[in-house]
């Protein structure tokens, strides 16, 4: 491994500096040869400073930390998620006819396909009753996948209303619950644990206002989880209750039970659609060469621009305005999963972890923090993301206006503005002299940033099921590069522990001994002037 990064770090240090303008001028196919594409979703990575070698590099790394392997293991349920003894196979979840998929000797999928039928059955009987508003109360991946794709998925809403409640600021709730009929509310409890403390906080809120006003409680809450013992401690009948299974990831689990209050608000068959996406996607990744594989491409450029260039953020910029939560699903995807210091065997990682992602759908981004991507002294790589057409044919000059938006800020970025261009619209300007020369500074562009484009037809489900299945191996792909495990979440707990004592405290019913200065002063202030 240790010779392909110095091959890597090498092709850097010496192209660090060459223009990406001037790789297209060098081959007129640039465009095509560094683009990969999967049905009818493309990937454009010729906006980077990655030539062929520099990718036949990238590719070997693949080899070298047995990409193939690691991908077997994964899809046919071996236990890669070493630290919990875990196999991962949230792509059982949507192999809807691919066979079976063995788990300690045990095929997983009539399971899967009898909770999913039970999921279908339920929404079936909600979309058709008296039912007008879902509430899913979930945090982390018990919440941002569902709510990321239900917003995603609005124009395929024919059923219920859904809300997302998942912060344990009693705000969220408040604001969500105010103006909701409890006797034609449905509450879904959704965590895989059933004991993640601000989900299980807004439960016993929800249960209580619905008590209060009106509502039963006994047939309008349903859970999802794979704590039966809990679900039934909670007082959720079985019959209302979607299990899975520990082999699906929080952040990975959309596909199945924690996707109901999605299967709900668009229909069991468009779910199906969302599905069939994912395992085309999965299909791809199994059997597509490295260099047209887009999971591993997309890995690939994410590995170049942070590991090797030292970028270490990226900005996901859907001009997609249904997205708006994929920067925030993604956060979590590739932040819970890539943010680890050890490596699988517990030795410190030598390379950057995965990077900081971050981002808000276009054009609204332009006017906010573009300013830095543009200006800035850091380089930020940017993934833009747009489709062909909108869901609003009437409104088709506002569509072309957003792709018009969206091809010029991957152009601009590229091209950039030299001080000689700055210094000729000064002069247009009417401008002469020092005084020329002091604004045509702030007019520059120093370009040469790179950027990749993810282009569609068309947000509908099965194109969403799709990209969210492309970034979940990806990320899967860069976890096996780095040697780490994407599947734990160890970072969180520390925070947890300290909240769980502090508790008290905040009360008032301990006293903030052990507490270090700040937290101890912190502690007084908040009693004071509560
Ligand atoms: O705190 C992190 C986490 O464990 C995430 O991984 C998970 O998605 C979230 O909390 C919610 O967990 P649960 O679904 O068990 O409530």
């Amino acid at each position: 491994m240790t010779a392909h990064w110095e091959t890597l770090r090498a092709r850097h240090r010496d192209h660090a500096h060459r223009s990406i303008l001037s790789l297209f001028n060098a081959d007129t196919d640039r465009a095509a040869g560094f683009s990969a594409q999967m049905g009818s979703l493309r990937l454009d990575y010729s906006k980077t400073n990655i030539d062929a070698r520099t990718r036949a590099a990238l590719i070997a790394l693949c080899d070298a930390a047995d990409v193939a392997g690691r991908r077997e293991a994964m899809f046919t349920g071996r236990p890669i998620n070493e630290t919990e003894g875990r196999a991962v196979l949230h792509t059982a979840l949507r192999n809807l006819d691919g066979g079976p998929v063995m788990v300690d000797g045990t095929d997983v999928m009539p399971g899967v396909i009898d909770t999913l039928a039970r999921m279908r059955a339920y929404a079936r009987e909600v979309r058709g009753g008296a039912i007008t508003d879902v509430v899913n109360i979930g945090i982390g991946g018990s919440d941002l996948g569902p709510a990321m794709a239900t917003q995603a998925l609005s124009p395929y809403h024919d059923g219920p209303r859904c809300h997302f409640v998942s912060n344990v600021d009693g705000a969220h709730i408040s604001d969500t619950l105010r103006g909701l009929d409890a006797k034609t509310t449905l509450v879904i409890v959704a965590s895989k644990t059933f004991s993640t403390i601000e989900t299980m906080t807004n439960a016993r809120t929800a249960r209580a206002w619905m008590a209060h006003h009106g509502g039963d409680a006994g047939a309008q809450f349903a859970a999802v989880s794979t704590a039966r013992d809990k679900t039934a401690a909670f007082g959720i009948p079985p019959e209302r209750v979607f299990g899975f299974d520990d082999w699906v990831g929080g952040r990975y689990s959309v596909w199945g039970p924690i996707g109901l209050s999605l299967m709900i608000a668009i229909g069991p068959r468009a779910f199906d659609a969302f599905l069939r996406g994912a395992q085309a996607m999965d299909r791809h990744f199994r059997a597509a060469d490295w260099s047209d594989n887009l999971p591993v491409m997309l890995a690939l450029v994410g590995i170049w621009h942070n590991q090797v260039c030292g970028h270490a953020t990226r900005a996901v910029l859907p001009y997609d305005q249904r997205l708006a939560q994929l920067p925030a699903y993604l956060q979590q995807l590739e932040m819970e999963s890539n943010g680890k210091r050890v490596a699988m065997d517990g030795q410190a990682l030598t390379l950057a972890s995965g990077p900081v992602v971050w981002g808000a759908p276009g054009t609204n981004g332009q006017h906010a923090f573009y300013q830095l991507i543009h200006q800035g002294t850091r380089v930020i790589p940017c993934e833009f993301m747009v489709a062909a057409s909108g869901h609003e044919p009437d409104l088709a000059h506002h569509h072309q206006l957003l792709i018009a938006n969206c091809l010029a800020q991957s152009e601009a970025l590229m091209r950039g503005r030299s001080i000689d261009a700055a210094r000729v619209l000064m002069a247009e300007a009417g401008l002469s002299g020092p005084e020329l020369e002091r604004q045509a500074q702030h007019r520059v562009f120093p370009g040469n940033r790179p950027s990749i484009t993810l282009a569609y037809p068309l947000l509908d489900p099965f194109m969403l099921g799709q990209i969210v299945a492309l970034y979940e191996h990806r990320v899967f792909v860069e976890g096996v590069i780095l040697g780490i495990n994407s599947f734990d979440q160890w970072g969180v707990e520390l925070g947890k522990e300290l909240a769980t004592s502090l508790q008290p405290v905040v009360e008032g019913a301990e006293p903030a001994t052990g507490k270090d200065g700040s937290t101890a002063a912190l502690i007084d202030f908040i009693h004071r002037h509560r």
